[in-house]
C-alpha cells in the first residue's frame, strides 16, 4: 500500500495536521515521501511558507500541463511536496466539461511511476465532495479518516461511510481506517466518541488516538512539524505511533526505492 487519501467531508477535523505530522514521521525514518496538498484551502502550502502561484500548484496538473513530479517542492524536513492553489477550486466547478479529472490523480501517479514504488504518498484531502475529493479516494490505496472526538462525529463518519459505499459502484471497496483526533484521556465525550467508532467500524478504528495537544496547532504557526516543534511531546509520541500501527497493518513501508534521486 502506498497511496494514503487523508479524508474527511467534515471541516476542521484534522486532516492537514494528519497529513503533515504523518508525512514528518516518514520523512523522519529517513524515506522521503510525497505530500500532496490536495485543498484550494491550500492550507499546507500556507503552512509551509510557499508563496506559489497556480502555474506551479496541483491545479496546473489538474490541467493536464504538468506533471506531478515537475511540480514538487524538496522542504528541509525530505518531504516531497506538491502545493496547492485557489484556482484548483475551478476542477469542481468545470465539471461538466472535464469529466476525466475523476481518474487523473490515479492515471498521473500510475504514469510517473510514483505509486507502486513503495514511496508512501499523502494526499491532504479538500473536505469539499467534488471532482477533487473523488479524484484522491479514486487515487488511493488507503483512506485515512481522522474523526475528532466530539459530539456529533459518529454523524459524519456515518455519512462519509455511505459516500464511500457509493463509491463501490466504480472501484471496489478500499481499506479504510479511522483514527481518533483531539482525544483527551477519560473525558466522557471523547471515550464515547471513539466507542461508537469502534462499535461501527469494527477492525477499522486504529488503537492510535492523537491527544488534544497545543503543540500541534502552535507547530502550525510556526510552519513546522510536532517533530522538529516539540520532539519530546505527547503529540510527538502519538504521530510515531501512528506510523507504527499503519506499518505493523501493513498499511503502508518504509521502502528505499526512491524515485526522486534521493540516496
Ligand atoms: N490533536 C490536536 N490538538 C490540538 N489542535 C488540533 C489537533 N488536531 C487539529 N488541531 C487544530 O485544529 C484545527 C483544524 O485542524 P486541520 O486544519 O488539520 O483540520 P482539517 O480537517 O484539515 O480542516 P479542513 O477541513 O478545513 O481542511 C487547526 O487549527 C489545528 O491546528
Ligand atoms: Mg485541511
Amino acid at each position: 500500500m502506498t497511496v494514503i487519501a487523508v479524508f474527511n467531508m467534515k471541516g476542521g477535523v484534522g486532516k492537514t495536521t494528519v497529513a503533515a505530522n504523518l508525512a514528518a514521521a516518514i520523512a523522519k525514518n529517513g524515506v522521503e515521501p510525497l505530500l500532496i496538498d490536495l485543498d484550494p484551502q491550500a492550507h499546507l502550502t500556507s503552512m509551509y511558507g510557499i508563496k506559489t502561484n497556480s502555474s506551479k500548484s496541483v491545479y496546473r496538473f489538474y490541467q493536464g500541463l504538468s506533471s506531478l513530479s515537475d511540480l514538487v517542492v524538496p522542504l528541509d524536513t525530505g518531504i516531497q511536496f506538491v502545493p496547492s492553489h485557489l484556482e484548483l477550486g475551478k476542477v469542481d466547478a468545470q465539471v461538466t466539461r472535464h469529466r476525466d479529472n475523476i481518474w487523473r490523480l490515479k492515471l498521473g501517479l500510475n504514469a510517473e511511476m510514483l505509486s507502486g514504488s513503495g514511496l508512501p504518498i499523502i494526499i491532504d484531502c479538500t473536505p469539499m465532495l467534488g471532482v477533487v475529493a473523488f479524484s484522491a479516494l479514486f487515487a488511493a490505496d488507503i483512506i485515512l479518516v481522522p474523526v475528532a472526538a466530539e459530539y456529533l462525529a459518529l454523524n459524519g463518519a456515518m455519512q462519509l461511510s455511505q459516500t464511500l459505499f457509493g463509491l463501490e459502484k466504480f472501484q471496489s471497496r478500499k481499506p479504510r481506517r479511522y483514527v481518533v483526533n483531539r482525544y483527551v484521556p477519560n473525558q466522557i465525550t471523547a471515550e464515547t466518541v471513539a466507542g461508537q467508532l469502534m462499535r461501527h467500524f469494527p477492525g477499522e478504528v486504529l488503537k492510535t488516538r492523537i491527544r488534544e495537544q497545543e503543540a500541534l496547532a502552535a507547530a502550525v504557526g510556526s510552519g513546522s512539524n510536532i517533530f522538529d516543534f516539540a520532539p519530546a511531546s505527547n503529540a510527538a509520541a502519538d504521530f510515531t505511533f501512528l506510523l507504527d500501527e499503519l506499518i505493523e497493518n501493513n498499511l503502508i513501508s518504509l521502502s528505499r526505492d526512491l524515485p526522486f534521486g534521493a540516496d
